[in-house]
């Protein structure tokens, strides 16, 4: 893999200013922030006052704490614009994610808005190796979603050459990325691994594909996905997160030189941890929930949106900027088997390390009586099918399961390609638990 560090140089000053620049920076854009969103939008005028708190009362970063939470609902309960804080005509562009229940959850952004996006996404790519003039492969879905429009301005404000392809339609995404020769590919990393076996069936070394960066995220993913993705491809695989509530793709990023946790562009989104259960933020280090307030949002100003993605925050490394940890999962993947924490990602990690599996999962909770129970379907390896080395594989995940992450899962080794593939997020838990 070649060596893609961007040159100091070709940084935002801002990305390694010092710590007390940041942090005067981040005060002044956060009381105008709350101060806008307080003036503008009814539910956070109501939601301070129910508080007795103004944005006046804001002297410090710290005393963020003292401010509301906002949530999900607060989001549907003023569907479909209500927490818009210009009017109507001022917003350019509208993204909603689908939520699994109920109605979207509306986002708008006024063309500053989508300047400093592009600044973002354009910032993340850069710190992912991408360079100016590579030819990029966005396939995040494009629409409502905020991953493909997202992505494609900011290789745009790159300078990058964009093939808006989308996701779906495996065969084309392997011919394209071959026939134009793209550099980088921008997409979630389930799909990717659906790409993977596609440049496989079609007899092709994904090694030798042009593909030098993959910028993967819009779901949890892990480390050991990482080393599989970049020993199958010899590229560099770098996490991308985001949410459409902050504004979408490029909250944060990692940095292909250390690939060591998301940098937060701190000069955008303030992010805090707190704990879930007591909404007490807690120190640095310390795992928790991420909460973020935007600090120059005009359309959709967010104060204390609560992600609900765990994780915790460090240090900046490669910039000045603090990163947070790979995200473990959302409190609600959080699955709890006869009291034991589970998360996707933990059994995402063990089937990577039976060698004899591919990594297509997904995980059925259902019910014996009264006890939860669940099923991990896993696809064999090509080549590791037959009915012994099936067996050989189901039992040695479960063992792996049993000791590392201290459950008793069982364990459903299929054949190649019979486990549902994602073209976007992947849906890793199907719940067929009775309803209460
Ligand atoms: O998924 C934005 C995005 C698009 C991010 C493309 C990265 C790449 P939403 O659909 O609103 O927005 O979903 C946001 O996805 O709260 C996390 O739970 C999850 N998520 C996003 N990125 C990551 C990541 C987009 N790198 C929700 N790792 C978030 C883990 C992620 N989870």
């Amino acid at each position: 893999m070649r060596d893609l560090a961007p040159a100091k140089k070709d940084l935002d000053p801002i990305e390694i200013a010092s710590r007390d620049e940041i942090a005067a920076l981040q005060l002044s854009r956060l009381k105008w922030s709350l101060g806008h969103a307080y003036a503008n939008v009814p539910h956070y005028k109501k939601s301070f006052d129910k508080a007795d708190i103004h944005p006046g009362d804001l002297k410090s970063l710290s005393d963020l704490k003292n401010f509301p939470f906002t949530v999900k609902s607060d989001l549907r309960d003023n569907y479909p614009f209500g927490m818009f804080a210009v009017p109507r005509e001022k917003v350019a562009r509208i993204h909603a994610s689908s939520g699994t229940t109920g109605k979207p959850t509306v986002v708008g952004y006024t063309k500053h808005d989508l300047d400093v996006w592009a600044d973002c996404m354009a910032r993340s790519m850069r710190a992912a190796g991408t360079r100016p003039g590579d030819i990029v492969h966005v396939a995040y879905g494009y629409g409502l979603f905020t991953g493909g429009l997202g992505a494609h301005y900011g290789a745009e404000r790159l300078g990058c050459t964009v093939v808006p392809v989308s996701g779906g339609m495996t065969t084309r995404q392997v011919t394209l990325i071959e026939d134009f020769k793209a550099t980088t590919i921008m997409v979630t990393p389930s799909y990717m691994l659906s790409i993977l076996d596609e440049y496989r069936a079609q007899g092709l070394d994904p090694r030798e594909s042009p593909l030098q960066v993959g910028i993967f995220g819009a779901e949890p993913w892990t480390n050991a996905m990482r080393a599989e993705i970049e020993q199958a491809f010899d590229m560099h695989a770098v996490d991308i997160y985001g949410l459409s509530e902050v504004i979408g793709p490029g909250v944060a990023n990692e940095c292909v030189e250390t690939k060591d946790g998301l940098h937060i562009w701190e000069d955008h989104f303030y992010p805090e941890i707190i704990n879930p259960q007591t909404g007490e933020p807690v120190a640095d280090g310390e795992m928790g929930e991420l909460v973020f307030t935007s600090l120059s949002k005009e359309a959709f100003p967010i104060v204390r949106y609560r992600t609900r993605d765990l994780t915790r925050l460090l240090p900046g490394t490669a910039r000045s900027m603090r990163r947070m940890e790979k995200i473990t999962g959302r409190s609600d993947d959080m699955m709890i088997l006869r009291g034991v924490n589970v998360f996707p990602t933990q059994i995402e990690e063990q089937i990577l390390k039976v060698k004899s599996l591919a990594p297509h999962f997904q995980i059925e909770l259902w019910r014996d009586g009264r006890l939860d129970c669940m099923t991990v379907h896993v696809e064999a390896a090509p080549g590791q099918a037959s009915g012994d080395q099936r067996k050989a594989a189901a039992s040695a995940l479960q063992e792996r399961i049993k000791e590392v992450v201290g459950v008793t899962v069982i364990v459903d080794v299929t054949e190649p390609e019979k486990v549902a593939r994602s073209q976007g997020k992947a849906q890793r838990i199907v719940d067929n638990r009775p309803k209460a």
